[in-house]
C-alpha cells in the first residue's frame, strides 16, 4: 500500500492548470491594474479549464506574507515596486494542487534578492524530495538557501502535505530546521513553501483577509449556506464568489466558519514566496506545477 492517488493523471492536470493560471496572475500584475481583477483573471483562468479554485487567489503583498484575497468592493491597485505574492491552487474533483511566485510589479529590480532567495529555497529543498527522506533534510535545504543571501526563512510558516479535499493534510515542511521529525512516504503529494524575509523570520495576525472555510456542517441554517457548503466543503471561499443577493447568508453561518488573518511580518519586512506541489517518487520529486501552460497540451 502507497499513498499514491489512484487518479494520479487528475492531480497532474490539477497541477498544470495552477500552474498555468498562476502564470496568468503574474502577466496580470503590472501598475495601475486592480488586486480584484488579476484575482479574477486567475481564478477565471483556472474555471475556463473545467476546475475550480481549491481557494481563493491569494494576492499578499510586501509585508503581508499571506492569505490576502480581495473582497468584492475591493479598488485598491497594484504600484511599481510592490513585492507580490501570486500563490493560486486549483482542484478537479478534491485533486488539488497549490503553488506561488513572487513579482515586483513594474518589473524593476530592487527586490531580485529576495526572490532570488525563495527561488534558490525551493529548488534546494525539491533537490531533497525522495521516498523515506527525514522532512528536516529538506527544512535545512531551504533554510541553508536563504541564510546563504542574508536573509531569514519565515519560521512559522511551512510547507504541507495534499490529500484529497484537504489543502494542509498532516505533515508541514518546514522552512527552518530542526522542528520535523517526520518522513516522507513515496506516493505523497507535497508542497514545498518557503517564504524569505529581511524582517524577524516571523509572521503573526493582521486584520481578516476576507477567506472563510466551513469548520462544520451548516446544518440547520438556510438553504443557501447549505448551498455553499455543498459547493465549498471544506475548502477556503470568498465573498466575490458568493452572488451579492446571497451575501446576507453570512451573518446566519458565522459559528461553521473559520475566518482567516492576513499574516503579517512581524518586524514590518518584506516577503517573498516561491512554491511548488511536487509527487514524492522513489528516486526523487515529479515537480507538478512546473511551467506556465504556455508550450504544450494539457495533462
Ligand atoms: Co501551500
Amino acid at each position: 500500500m502507497t499513498p499514491y492517488p489512484e487518479d494520479l493523471e487528475r492531480w497532474r492536470r490539477a497541477a498544470w492548470i495552477s500552474a498555468r493560471a498562476r502564470a496568468v496572475g503574474v502577466r496580470a500584475a503590472v501598475p495601475g491594474a486592480r488586486r480584484q481583477d488579476v484575482a479574477e483573471a486567475i481564478e477565471a483562468a483556472i474555471r475556463s479549464q473545467g476546475a475550480e479554485p481549491a481557494f481563493p487567489a491569494n494576492l499578499s503583498r510586501n509585508v503581508e506574507a499571506a492569505h490576502y484575497t480581495p473582497s468584492p468592493d475591493d479598488a485598491e491597485v497594484l504600484l511599481a515596486g510592490d513585492l507580490l505574492k501570486v500563490d493560486v491552487g486549483a482542484h478537479l474533483d478534491g485533486a488539488i494542487a497549490d503553488t506561488a511566485e513572487t513579482v515586483e510589479v513594474g518589473g524593476g529590480h530592487r527586490h531580485d534578492h529576495l526572490r532570488s532567495a525563495v527561488r534558490a529555497a525551493v529548488e534546494a529543498g525539491i533537490a531533497e524530495v525522495r521516498a523515506g527522506v527525514a522532512v528536516d533534510r529538506i527544512s535545512r535545504a531551504i533554510e541553508g538557501a536563504i541564510h546563504a543571501r542574508g536573509l531569514k526563512p519565515v519560521r512559522n510558516l511551512t510547507g504541507h502535505t495534499i490529500e484529497r479535499y484537504l489543502l494542509h493534510a498532516g505533515k508541514a515542511i518546514p522552512n527552518a530546521s530542526g522542528m520535523s521529525t517526520d518522513r516522507l512516504s513515496e506516493g505523497e503529494i507535497v508542497a514545498i513553501e518557503p517564504f524569505a524575509t529581511n524582517g524577524a523570520g516571523e509572521i503573526e495576525n493582521g486584520p481578516f483577509g476576507n477567506i472563510v472555510r466551513f469548520r462544520s456542517e451548516p446544518a440547520g441554517t438556510t438553504p443557501v449556506a447549505r448551498s455553499w457548503f455543498e459547493r465549498f466543503r471544506t475548502l477556503p471561499f470568498t465573498a466575490r464568489w458568493i452572488p451579492a443577493e446571497e451575501r446576507g447568508a453570512f451573518s446566519q453561518v458565522r459559528r461553521h466558519l473559520q475566518s482567516y488573518p492576513v499574516f503579517l511580518e512581524r518586524g514590518g519586512g518584506l516577503v517573498a514566496q516561491w512554491e511548488h506541489t511536487v509527487l514524492v517518487g522513489p528516486q526523487g520529486a515529479e515537480v507538478l506545477t512546473r511551467g506556465d501552460g504556455a508550450a504544450g497540451s494539457a495533462p
